[in-house]
């Protein structure tokens, strides 16, 4: 573990200056000085410092007491709701990688993670780029070879997960010959998904027709035919308009012809082998059916550990065995492009299910990453648990405005770039360059600047093979 002094086990000294000098001191933040290191998103827990995920190195030069070049890490100990913004290409997705690659299995030791416990993970991945997670970079690759570089520099082996598991829904393109068919099962969508799904209010007619519909077929499984067969049916109608089930007969035939759904799709339960990383690869999907998985996603998380944490509370409080039945006790649930799940201005089928995981993840060991280049855009419902923030370079006013408003700490005053004095946060967050940003949590009185350390495993943005 490079949680140490040991120079062996240190990470290369790759930043020893800085042309970013922060005027602000920074007088609160949890720094080790026992082998220079800073340790974020984390609540006081004395001298242990197990579950440590290394994030990579302090960037700025600060007035008073300054941590150029020292290890940056985020404890993993507790749930946290992480927000990452940035303009396209400043980072954001490389961030999911590093932050997936510091909870997950790997398939050697890694300096990364310092006594990491392996966390469940499931990432809707709107661009199909994480898969690579599950393969090392290559010498043989051209676009390998400056992160082989890079990892050397840093004194870091290349890596991967050792158990990273890809979901397809049917149509999609494969190309690993290892990807497993993601299919959702009608049974785990709530009327009111389907309303957002098909564009209708839940009070209209089309809207009762489907909760009608799912009411009658009840607990079951049962598939798309299967509603569209209680549809049809006159007697099951007496006082509906014929028009009102014609028009939602056509939507959900359409549903029907993409085979997205089964009644013996997945079941969310499945995908949460201890340790596992299971990457939903949805690029093909329409944003809708994106969020509608999002959603399924989010509220069976939420149900499945609420309740596994409920009986082991009750458990440890009677004094009787608990049954894990396999359960996990922490899952992360990772959205990359979370705009595009959950916009702002249009109703989406995640969007319920998001504000619930919020707001009952904590208690439920449930964790969430969101990510996006357009802060603005993004339902902020979601977001009143933030406790992590990473901000990358943003050029527009009003999403640099939706960003800062949810660092859960202060933003930098004063800070110094190339010579010039900057006073406005905004301008300090548009000179970054790609790997670099502020990083806020509770714990720090201010938000400190980081360079994000290399992806040890390959980066989706080129392909290993
Ligand atoms: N920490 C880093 N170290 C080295 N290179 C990095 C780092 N972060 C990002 N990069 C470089 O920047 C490129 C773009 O990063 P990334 O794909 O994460 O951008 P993004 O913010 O997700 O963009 P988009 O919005 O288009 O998805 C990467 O392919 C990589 O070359
Ligand atoms: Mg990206």
């Amino acid at each position: 573990m490079t949680f140490s002094t040991k120079s062996a086990e240190r990470f290369g000294n790759v930043i020893d200056k800085s042309s970013y000098a922060v005027e602000d001191p920074l007088v609160k933040l949890q720094y080790v000085s026992r082998g220079q290191n800073v340790v974020f998103g984390r609540a006081l827990k004395g001298e242990n410092y197990d579950n440590l995920l290394y994030v990579g190195k302090i960037l700025e030069s600060t007035k008073g007491k300054s941590y150029l070049g020292a290890d940056a890490w985020l404890d993993t100990t507790f749930p946290h709701v992480i927000y990452i913004t940035g303009t396209r290409g400043s980072g954001k997705s490389f961030d999911l990688g590093v932050l997936v690659e510091g909870i997950s299995e790997l398939a050697k030791a890694s300096p990364i993670q310092n006594e990491v416990k392996p966390i469940t993970s499931i990432i809707i991945d709107t661009q199909s780029q994480f898969w690579t997670l599950g393969y090392a970079p290559r010498e043989t690759i051209e676009a390998n070879k400056i992160q082989l570089d890079e990892l050397k520099r840093w004194n870091l082996e290349p890596n991967n997960l050792a158990a990273a598991k890809v979901y397809v829904p049917p149509g999609s393109t494969t190309f690993l010959g290892a990807e497993k068919t993601l299919q959702i099962r009608p049974r785990d969508v709530r009327a009111e998904e389907w309303c957002a799904l098909l564009g209708q209010e839940v009070y209209s007619p089309q809207g009762h027709i489907i909760t009608a519909t799912l009411e009658a077929l009840g607990d079951n499984d049962f598939e798309i035919a299967d509603m569209l067969t209680y549809i049809g049916d006159d007697t099951n109608w007496p006082t509906v308009a014929e028009s009102s089930r014609n028009a939602i007969t056509y939507k959900l035939d359409d549903y029907r012809r993409t085979n997205l759904f089964s009644a013996s799709g997945l079941s969310v339960k499945d995908l949460l082998e201890d340790g596992t990383c299971n990457i939903l690869s949805l690029r093909e999907l329409r944003n809708e059916d994106k969020s509608l998985i999002t959603a399924v996603i989010a509220r069976n998380l939420f149900d499945i550990l609420g309740r596994h944490h409920n009986r082991k509370k009750t458990a440890s409080f009677f004094q009787k065995p608990f049954d894990a039945d396999g359960t996990p006790d922490r899952v992360w649930l990772v959205i990359d492009e979370a705009h595009v799940v959950a916009p702002k201005d249009q109703i989406s089928p995640a969007r319920s299910a998001l504000v619930e995981y919020v707001k009952r993840g904590r208690d439920a060991g449930l964790s969430l990453v969101l990510a996006t280049q357009q802060p603005s855009a993004l339902d902020d419902r979601i977001l009143s648990q933030v406790n992590v923030t990473f901000s990358h370079r943003l050029s527009f006013q009003s999403d640099i405005n939706a960003a800062v408003d949810r660092i859960p700490t202060k933003s930098v005053k004063t800070m110094k770039f190339a010579g010039t004095n900057l006073t406005d946060f905004g301008d300090m967050v548009r000179v970054l360059d790609a790997g670099q940003c502020f990083l806020g949590d509770q714990a720090s009185s201010r938000t400190v600047l980081v360079q994000i350390r290399p992806r040890v495993s390959a980066h989706g943005g080129y392909s290993p093979f």
